[in-house]
């Protein structure tokens, strides 16, 4: 089926759900409570899925525009500024976290669930990626300054040791938190549509060399890392452009493909047999 064809039915689906939920609010009184919980849950969210738009679908990349607040963007930075620490990258080998100039911003990563605030922004972030919050890495706040970069890189670990907790990282959310003048563009080296994109001076010549998307306060980036039979894709290399005017802050939630709070060799140990039938 066409994937648009596909979006708009789906969200005929769940409009119409919605729509259904109201209704019944009314025939039901004993249901009002809990369907008001989910009406002002869904709206102080702000979660409207037509703001979603699809940029590529090798890589499986999506935007969702006006994601947070411009209060909320201000908050994240506030909360992250104070304590930045230059950025590190994962060695391929041990696994271990060390500096490199493939990656000059710093940054640091919240409290999962910190304050309202991030707690809020987390739930919107599962509602929006239909994985669950526990399978999410803690918030990272990231600030890159005039010349600041990191080099086109995979979010997919080629190490054993960040796997163990949680598996692959599935799916990668950025949001921007500034705008910026100039660069500071993520861009997508090997996106299949990356010939598809006009681009004026106003991109840095880095973001000319793939698909680009401009950070702009409030928006949101998705993509996948893994591909839908779960092996990792490699079009989903991806880097951010050295900002060449102003400043850029961006938060990131890594998702993974378990929850990264439970260990999985104490998930097998609590999981028991409830059914004989079941090994
Ligand atoms: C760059 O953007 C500005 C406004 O955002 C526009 O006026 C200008 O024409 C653009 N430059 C080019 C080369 O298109
Ligand atoms: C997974 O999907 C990709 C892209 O469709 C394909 O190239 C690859 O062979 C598949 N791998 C497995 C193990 O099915």
């Amino acid at each position: 089926m066409d994937s648009r064809l596909f979006l708009s039915l789906s969200l005929c689906f769940l409009l119409s759900s919605l729509a259904h939920l109201t209704h019944s609010a009314v025939q039901f009184p004993g249901l009002q409570e809990s369907v008001l919980k989910l009406m002002i849950d869904v709206s102080s969210a702000h979660f409207d899925p037509t703001r979603v738009t699809q940029i590529s679908w090798h890589p499986r990349a999506f935007i969702y525009e006006g994601f947070l607040t411009d209060a909320e963007c201000d908050h994240l930075i506030n909360l992250a500024k104070d304590n930045l620490e230059k950025s590190t990258v994962a060695d391929d080998e041990s696994g271990k976290s060390v500096e490199s100039e493939v990656r000059t911003s710093s940054g640091m990563f919240l409290g999962k669930a910190q304050d309202e605030v991030v707690a809020g922004i987390e739930s919107r972030i599962a509602a929006w990626t239909f994985l669950p919050e526990e399978n999410g890495e803690a918030i990272q706040i990231l600030h890159y300054e005039y010349g600041q970069k990191y080099e086109p890189h995979f979010d997919y670990f080629f190490d054993e040791v960040n796997r163990e907790l949680g598996g692959h990282r599935v799916a990668t959310v950025l949001v921007y938190l500034s705008h910026v003048k100039r660069g500071g563009e993520t861009v997508f080296p090997d996106a299949e549509v990356k010939d598809d994109q006009p681009k004026d001076d106003n991109w840095s010549d880095c973001a000319k060399n793939g698909y680009a998307v401009k950070p702009k306060k409030r928006d949101a980036l998705l993509f996948f890392s893994l591909l839908p039979n779960a092996t990792t894709d490699p079009l989903n290399l991806h880097g951010s452009c050295p900002v060449m005017e102003g400043e850029k802050w961006s938060a990131t939630k890594w998702i993974h493909v378990r929850s990264f709070e439970t260990p999985w060799k104490q998930a097998i140990r609590e999981c028991t047999d409830e059914n004989e039938n079941c090994a």
